[in-house]
C-alpha cells in the first residue's frame, strides 16, 4: 500500500519507522527542517533510529515531504498532528482542522483516513469526517477510522509492534481495511465497536495516570507532615498482590499527553453537563507541585531563597526523552524566580532549551532534581550543591518527595 503519514513528530515518524517495513510511506510535514534531516536519513525522534529511517529510503519505502500533493494518490492517509490545548485549556483542533484541509484538497482516489491524534469522542464523525468532505475536489467517499495512539517515548519494551491497538471505522469496510493495514506490522488488534468507544479509551487511559499521579502527589505532601517516608509507605502498600497499582511522587505532569488529555475528557463532559471533578482536581494537585516542591527547599534553606543560586537538573518531562513540552521543570524554574533565587538548569539530553544551553553540573547552592535521565551519574547529582533536593525518589542520601 502507498501510505500518507500527516504530521513527522513522535508519533507519525514512529509509525513511518513501523509501516515502512511494508508499505511505501510519505510523510507529509509542514516542518521544513525536519523534513529535509529525515530525507537524509536523520531521525529527530527518540526511538526512532536514523539507521531505520535511512534504511526504508534506501529501499525506496521512505521519503518525507513538504509538498502535500505527494499524498495525492496514497490508499491509506493517517493522520498524526498535535492536539494541544488553547490558553483557556480547551481542545485546540486548529492543527486537525488544517490536516484536513490538506488531504480533502490534495486526495485524487478513495482513501482509507485514519486518525491517530488524540481527542474526545465524536472528533472523527463530527469533525474530521465532515471537513475532510468539505474540501474534497471530487465526491471520493472516502472511508474513515480511528486508531489512537498509545506510543510511549523512550520506552523500548513496549512499541509499536506488541503494544495491542484499539481501532473502530466508521462503516464495516472502513474497520476491516484499518485491521487489514495495522496487522501487516501489529501483532494483537482490539476492535471496539464505535470510533467513540476508541476515543474515549485513550482519553481515559491518560486521565487514569493523571489522576493516580495527583493522587499520590497529594500523598506525598500528606507522609511528609507526617514525618514518614512515602515511598517506604509505596512499598509497603504495593506487597498488596491484588487491588493497588504503584504511582510515583513527583513535580508533576508533562509531555503532550498526561498534562492535556485529561483537559478533552473534561471539556466533552462539560459540554454535556456532567461534572469532571477528578479530572479538575487532579490538574490542580500536579500544577500545585512545582510550588510544594519549591516551598519545601525554601523552608529548608533558612525560609528565603532570594539571591540563591539554584540549578534544575533535568528538565525534559520524563527520563530518558529531550521532550520538554508541558514540563513540571518550567514551573519550577519560574516558581523560584519569583521567589528571588538565581536559577540555571542543567540536562545532558535536552541541551537546548528556549534558546538557552545546558549549564554544566553543579556550581550552585541549591540542586533540585527533577528529572534524572539514565545517562545521568547518580553521585555527580549528589555532589552537585551543598544541598539536593530530589524529586524523583531515586537518589539515596537527598533531601526530597
Ligand atoms: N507523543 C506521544 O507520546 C503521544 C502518544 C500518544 C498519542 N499522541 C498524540 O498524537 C498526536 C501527535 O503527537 P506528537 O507527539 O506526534 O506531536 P509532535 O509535535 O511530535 O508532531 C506533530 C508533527 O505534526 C506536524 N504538523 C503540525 N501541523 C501539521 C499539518 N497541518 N500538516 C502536516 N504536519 C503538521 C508538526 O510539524 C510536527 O512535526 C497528538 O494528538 C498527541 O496527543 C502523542
Amino acid at each position: 500500500m502507498e501510505v500518507g503519514i500527516i504530521g513527522q513528530g513522535y508519533v507519525g515518524l514512529t509509525i513511518a519507522a513501523f509501516a515502512s517495513k511494508h508499505h511505501k510511506v510519505i510523510g507529509f510535514d509542514t516542518n521544513f527542517e525536519s523534513v529535509t534531516q529525515l530525507n537524509k536519513g536523520i531521525s529527530h525522534i527518540e526511538g526512532v533510529a536514523s539507521e531505520v529511517i535511512a534504511a526504508a529510503i534506501k529501499i525506496g519505502n521512505y521519503r518525507a515531504t513538504t509538498n502535500v500533493s505527494d499524498i495525492s494518490n496514497t490508499d491509506v492517509v493517517v493522520i498524526a498532528v498535535p492536539t494541544p490545548l488553547t490558553m483557556d485549556r480547551k481542545p485546540d483542533l486548529s492543527f486537525i482542522d488544517s490536516a484536513c484541509r490538506s488531504i480533502g484538497s490534495s486526495l485524487n482516489k478513495r482513501a482509507l483516513i485514519i486518525n491517530e491524534s488524540t481527542s474526545f469522542p465524536g472528533t472523527l464523525r463530527n469533525h474530521i469526517k465532515p471537513l475532510i468532505e468539505k474540501y474534497s475536489k471530487k465526491d471520493l467517499d472516502h472511508l474513515y477510522a480511528i486508531s489512537p495512539e498509545r506510543v510511549d517515548p523512550g520506552r523500548t519494551d513496549w512499541n509499536q509492534k506488541n503494544t495491542p491497538r484499539l481501532y473502530s471505522g466508521l462503516t464495516p469496510e472502513a474497520t476491516a481495511r484499518t485491521r487489514d493495514f495495522y496487522s501487516s506490522f501489529c501483532d494483537e488488534l482490539v476492535e471496539v465497536s464505535t470510533p467513540e468507544v476508541a476515543e474515549a479509551a485513550k482519553l481515559f487511559e491518560n486521565t487514569f495516570r493523571q489522576v493516580n499521579i495527583a493522587l499520590v502527589n497529594e500523598l506525598a505532601e500528606i507522609s511528609h507532615a507526617l514525618g514518614i517516608s512515602i515511598h517506604e509507605t509505596l512499598d509497603a502498600a504495593n506487597t498488596k498482590p491484588y487491588g493497588f497499582m504503584k504511582f510515583n511522587p513527583s513535580a508533576g505532569v508533562g509531555g503532550h499527553c498526561i498534562p492535556v488529555d485529561p483537559s478533552y475528557l473534561a471539556y466533552v463532559a462539560a459540554e454535556k453537563g456532567v461534572p469532571a471533578t477528578f479530572i479538575e482536581r487532579a490538574n490542580e494537585v500536579n500544577l500545585e507541585m512545582p510550588k510544594y516542591i519549591v516551598d519545601r527547599v525554601r523552608i529548608d534553606n533558612g525560609g528565603s531563597l532570594k539571591n540563591k543560586l539554584v540549578q534544575v537538573i533535568g528538565v525534559a518531562y520524563k527520563p530518558d526523552v529531550a521532550d520538554v513540552r508541558e514540563t513540571p521543570a518550567e514551573l519550577v524554574i519560574k516558581e523560584l524566580q519569583e521567589q528571588g533565587a538565581f536559577v540555571s538548569w542543567h540536562d545532558p539530553i535536552v541541551k537546548v532549551w528556549h534558546g538557552e544551553e545546558s549549564s554544566p553540573l553543579g556550581g550552585a547552592e541549591i540542586s533540585i532534581v527533577v528529572t534524572l535521565h539514565s545517562e545521568m551519574n547518580v553521585s555527580a547529582v549528589l555532589q552537585s550543591a551543598p544541598y539536593v533536593f530530589d524529586t524523583t525518589g531515586k537518589i539515596i542520601g537527598a533531601r526530597g518527595l
